[in-house]
């Protein structure tokens, strides 16, 4: 194929092409980049139970119980637990972690409230978990009475990597043998990404950067939506003081904490520096419950608030209750949400008929510099301005088809990929039914063809993100994910697709512009373009489906004979190819120095390829 591009007649490119879309999902949040070491710090429970002990075990000789004890930590969190055992001996708790709890050379933060009279000593230690030798601990001297709940605060000093089997464990010698000392919101922190305090895991804020992304979509995804009526994920439940925040179980099965709550989503952006698009609960839950028009008002003006909240300064009534937590300074939004796939569970027609159009009305009347989203390409009016949110779940010959999807979308309503992810074979099985669990080579390479296919249309698509981000492979809900972890913060496994965006993203245009092929798209599919802030023009492509190398001849501006470009191409060993966890990385990347000929950039593409070419002009 000779491909020619051209100088003139560009379009922008999106500045914001490549995204993330995180839900707690996988235990993504809880148990994964929200940094807690602790699961159940505060004795919640689950959609079966209201409170549980689990994971947590009694260590020595003691008996440990729930307690609703009068009185209690807060209204939020009620429930602690409850330990005696037989005088003079050592007892207390031990806590396994999120299924461990990574040892390294570093300094832990940790806290706990405790209530009962206690003269003398408690003990934090992490201990391993198979010899319950102790690894590092730290006495802390207790101030623990019955008048209140008193805040125990300790630091845990490790000088040594011990691995991430182990266990937490939080002990005293006991001085009655019937009166019970309580304990509620005992945490462990390592430390954070920009030594955020309740901040997140380094190792996989680390991975994220890596892909280079420049918007995040929070914080669903399903897990917004809330499953049964009452169950939606409330933002002014997440706010403030860890006490305060009472959680919720989640859709996908297990307990939020809400310890990552909406400042926590906002400085995560920060972090990242990305666009946060907000989503907003639009009135539906999971079960197919709707809010009835007469009733929706509520949420919309919920939905202001929580805008105000980010982003008005102290003078306004919400924006002053942020500036009372501790953040000054307004949140910049841009873009926020209405709801999250609201065409599933009987929600379109209400979405249709009065849900979408209350939220859009006040919101826009109220900020009218937002982009405000529709959460399903089905809305029907659809205001202009209206930004439509795209998910798709589909299969790798699906995903390639739909290079075009885009080219002919109307662009008074542009489109955010909100979610997407290649999750079926090409026999359309659903995958988490299946025995291929990640994301496979060809998956990926066809998730390129379709990225590349959002990249030619910016003035149409602002850009897009897989879904889900993160699995924590000890339990989990998805397949597939694009990045997977557990406890060990060194064992982290970035999926084949991880790779093709992680390509594709770190080679940004500025402008896109118009090429000249002398043969149509497929097996080969690329987009051209320019990157001013670095003087490079870039080309960029994906072969899918062929059983010959494909050959091609590029040729930039001003590209004459000699010319230096550097080719990278990503391949897997077959079309099959995982990466699995605990395994090694199966992707290959490899980067050609290239010197011009006559022909313009020469080279071939082997078939399921994911290829960039840079140019940098001088
Ligand atoms: O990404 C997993 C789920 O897929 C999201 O929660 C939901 O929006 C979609 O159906």
């Amino acid at each position: 194929v000779t491909i020619s591009v051209s100088k003139d007649g560009g379009k922008d490119a999106s500045p914001l092409q490549y995204g993330l879309m995180f839900e707690d999902i996988n235990f993504s949040g809880d148990g994964g980049i929200y940094a807690e070491l602790i699961r159940n710090r505060a004795f919640q429970g689950d959609e079966f139970t209201p409170s549980t002990l689990d994971p947590w075990s009694a260590f020595g000789p003691a008996d440990i119980s729930l307690s609703n004890l009068t009185p209690h930590l807060s209204s939020a969190l009620p429930t602690s637990v409850a330990v005696k055992g037989k005088v003079g001996e050592e007892i207390g708790i031990s806590n396994p972690g999120y299924w461990g709890i990574d040892i390294l050379p570093q300094t832990y933060k940790g806290s706990f409230w405790a209530f009962g009279d206690y003269r003398g000593d408690f003990k934090a230690a992490l201990r391993s978990a198979s010899s319950g030798e102790i690894l590092t601990s730290v006495n802390i001297p207790s101030h623990s009475n019955t008048r209140g709940w008193t805040k125990h605060e300790f630091v845990l000093d490790s000088d040594i990597a011990a691995g991430y089997k182990t266990n937490f464990t939080l002990t005293f010698v006991a001085k009655s043998g019937h009166q019970a000392l309580n304990f509620n919101l005992i945490s462990l922190f390592p430390p954070t990404y920009n030594n955020r305090e309740n901040g997140l895991r380094r190792d996989l804020m680390q991975s994220l950067k890596d892909l280079n992304p420049s918007f995040m979509r929070i914080p669903g995804g399903n897990n917004l939506q809330g499953k049964v009526p009452g169950s939606r994920w409330k933002w002014n439940e997440t706010i403030g003081d860890l006490i305060d925040r009472p959680g919720r179980t989640g859709p996908w099965r297990y307990y939020n904490t809400d310890g990552l709550g909406l400042i926590e989503y906002m400085l995560w952006c920060q972090d990242l520096e990305v666009e946060p698009v907000l989503i907003l609960w639009a009135g539906l839950y999971l079960d197919g419950t709707v809010i009835p028009e007469d009733g929706l008002d509520f949420y919309v003006r919920d939905a202001l608030h929580e805008i105000e909240f980010l982003t008005g300064d102290a003078s306004t009534e919400y924006g002053a209750k942020r500036v009372a937590l501790g953040y000054e300074t307004p949140f910049e939004i841009n873009f926020v949400g209405v709801g999250n796939e609201d065409h599933f569970s009987s929600g379109m027609k209400s979405y249709n008929e009065y849900r979408f159009r209350m939220f859009f009305d006040a919101i826009s009347e109220r900020y009218p510099h937002l982009q405000i989203l529709s959460s399903t390409v089905e809305l029907d009016p659809i205001p202009k301005g209206a930004v439509l949110d795209y998910h798709d779940y589909g299969n790798p010959d699906g995903a390639v088809r739909n290079f075009t999807l885009f080219d002919d979308q109307d662009e008074s309503n542009k489109v955010l990929v909100g979610e997407y992810g290649v999750a079926r074979n090409n026999g359309n099985e659903i995958l988490w039914k299946d025995h291929r669990k990640r994301p496979w080579w060809i998956a990926s390479v066809a998730e390129a063809v379709f990225y590349l296919g959002v990249e030619r249309n910016p003035d149409k698509v602002f850009g897009c993100a897989f879904a889900p981000l993160l699995q924590n492979i000890e339990s989990y809900q998805w397949n597939p994910n694009l990045i997977t972890f557990n406890a060990n913060t060194s064992a982290t496994v970035k999926s084949t697709s991880f790779h093709v965006m992680g390509l594709l993203s770190n080679n940004r245009f500025t402008t896109l512009l118009p090429i000249e092929n002398s043969e149509e798209y497929d097996p080969g599919f690329w987009v051209a373009g320019l990157n001013e802030d670095i003087n490079t023009y870039v080309w960029k492509a994906a072969v899918y489906n062929t059983t010959t190398e494909q050959a091609f001849e590029i040729n930039f501006p001003g590209s004459q004979q000699g010319a230096v470009a550097e080719l990278t191409v990503l391949t897997a060993p077959d079309a099959f190819s995982e990466n699995v966890f605990g395994e090694p990385d199966l992707v290959d990347t490899k980067k050609t120095r290239l010197e011009a000929g006559q022909e313009g950039f020469t080279f071939v593409l082997p078939q399921w390829s994911v290829a960039v070419l840079n140019w940098k002009y001088t």
